[in-house]
């Protein structure tokens, strides 16, 4: 189908505004309305450097609000529905389950809804002129077994976290309404991003900020957990790709091929840090490595077999992973308004204590 009009949800977060700059530069005829409610984790600064922003509109508001989204479709004549809108966070999901169920089910419902009706009952739009595309997580499917081979696409989904088991019912959902309303939809389900404006309350560019910081780097339990880790513009093209050439009633899994401990990867950005900042920081870093109180119900590993997009859509992860963690760094540095703008947000700060006190560290 000819994509033009695409409502993308959650797109001043960090995926989506990475997924956001790269349609605007790299398909001219798209014309992108992004609905992010500008929760913590959200900014308009993320979207500071688009190539063309006049193709681009940013609204706030709440994807749960299917009048608003019922308007947007009508208004923006949206053809393409892609949805990242979501709260992402697993340990914030064991402190404060309820948001979770609101934005990732009820806010998914009311946007499959507003589809529904506006698509199907009004437009009589079919799979060569709409797709709404819903973008998942490797999360849905629990912890792999140390030898077992990584997910393919239809492994039972067994979540383990409250963050896991409202994206697995958000799944479902999406499943539902193709198999009763013909919904013409795909599905992405990703392994752990990383890259630029990542809120750093995730691994990556929690380590990253507090090396810059001073901080001690807290891993969970034995820090032997395993993730799979893809760079966020191989994972921006990936989508691209589904939604343009990926079947309806399809599901793909994107996979950066990049299975590491948890300490390897803190390692990892430790010998980036030592050698770009060594004025600036006490050497040497892994000394700040302190294993604290682990996650309850933490998944030992992720991983997925992600052949079936390579396979039908040519597509396959570009960036090294040593590259992507000198160049994800390098950003980090580079940006000091954007991480004092984080910063500045009483969020993060009281996130961080709160987070560290039920760990035995300071912050
Ligand atoms: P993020 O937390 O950085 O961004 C989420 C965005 O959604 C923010 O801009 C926020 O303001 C917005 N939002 C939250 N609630 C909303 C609501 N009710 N209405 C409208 N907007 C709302 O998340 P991310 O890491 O960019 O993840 C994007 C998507 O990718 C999510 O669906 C997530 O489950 C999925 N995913 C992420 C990863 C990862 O490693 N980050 C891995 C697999 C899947
Ligand atoms: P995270 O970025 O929260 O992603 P997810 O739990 O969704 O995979 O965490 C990645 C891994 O890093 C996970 O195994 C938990 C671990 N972790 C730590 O060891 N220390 C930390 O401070 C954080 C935030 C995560």
């Amino acid at each position: 189908m000819r994509v033009r009009n695409v409502l993308v949800t959650g797109g001043a977060g960090f995926i989506g505004s990475n997924f956001v700059r790269h349609l605007l530069a790299n398909h001219a005829a798209i014309r992108i309305t992004n609905l992010d409610l500008l929760t913590y984790a959200g900014s308009p600064m993320n979207l500071n450097d688009l190539s063309d922003s006049s193709r681009h509109t940013l609204i706030q508001g709440d994807i749960a609000d299917r009048e608003l989204v019922e308007r947007l479709l009508r208004e923006h004549d949206v053809d393409t529905v892609v949805n990242f809108a979501a709260e992402t966070h697993v340990d914030r999901s064991i402190q404060d389950p309820a948001s979770f169920i609101h934005t990732n089910v009820l806010g998914t419902l009311a946007l499959l809804e507003a589809v529904r009706t506006v698509w199907l009952v009004e437009g009589g739009r079919t799979a060569e002129d709409a797709r709404f595309h819903h973008v998942s997580t490797d999360e849905v499917y629990g912890s792999l077994e140390a030898r077992e081979p990584p997910f393919l696409e239809g492994a039972a989904y067994r979540p383990s976290s409250p963050y896991a088991a409202s994206k697995a019912a958000a799944d479902h959902l999406v499943w539902a309404y193709h198999r009763t309303y013909d919904l013409p939809i795909t599905i992405t389900n990703c392994t752990n991003n990383y890259g630029p404006c990542q809120y750093p309350e995730k691994f990556i560019p929690l380590m990253i900020l507090n090396v810059l910081e001073g901080r001690p780097l807290p891993i969970y339990g034995d820090g032997k957990q395993r993730r799979d880790w893809l760079h966020v513009e191989d994972h921006a093209r990936a989508i691209a790709m589904v939604i343009e050439r990926g079947t309806a009633g399809r599901l793909y899994h994107v996979s950066g091929r990049v299975d590491r401990t948890n300490l390897q990867v803190v390692e990892a950005l430790c010998d980036c840090l030592e050698r770009r900042l060594p004025a600036a920081v006490h050497l040497p870093l892994q000394e700040r490595i302190v294993s604290v109180t682990d996650r309850p119900g933490h998944d030992r590993r992720y991983g997925l077999d992600s052949r079936r997009i390579e396979r039908e859509l040519g597509w396959s992860p570009r960036m090294d992973f040593h590259r992507g963690l000198e160049e994800t760094v390098a950003w980090y540095v580079e940006h000091p308004s954007w991480v004092a703008h984080i910063r500045a947000r009483p969020d993060y700060q009281a996130w961080l204590d709160r987070n560290y006190a039920q760990r035995g560290i300071c912050a």
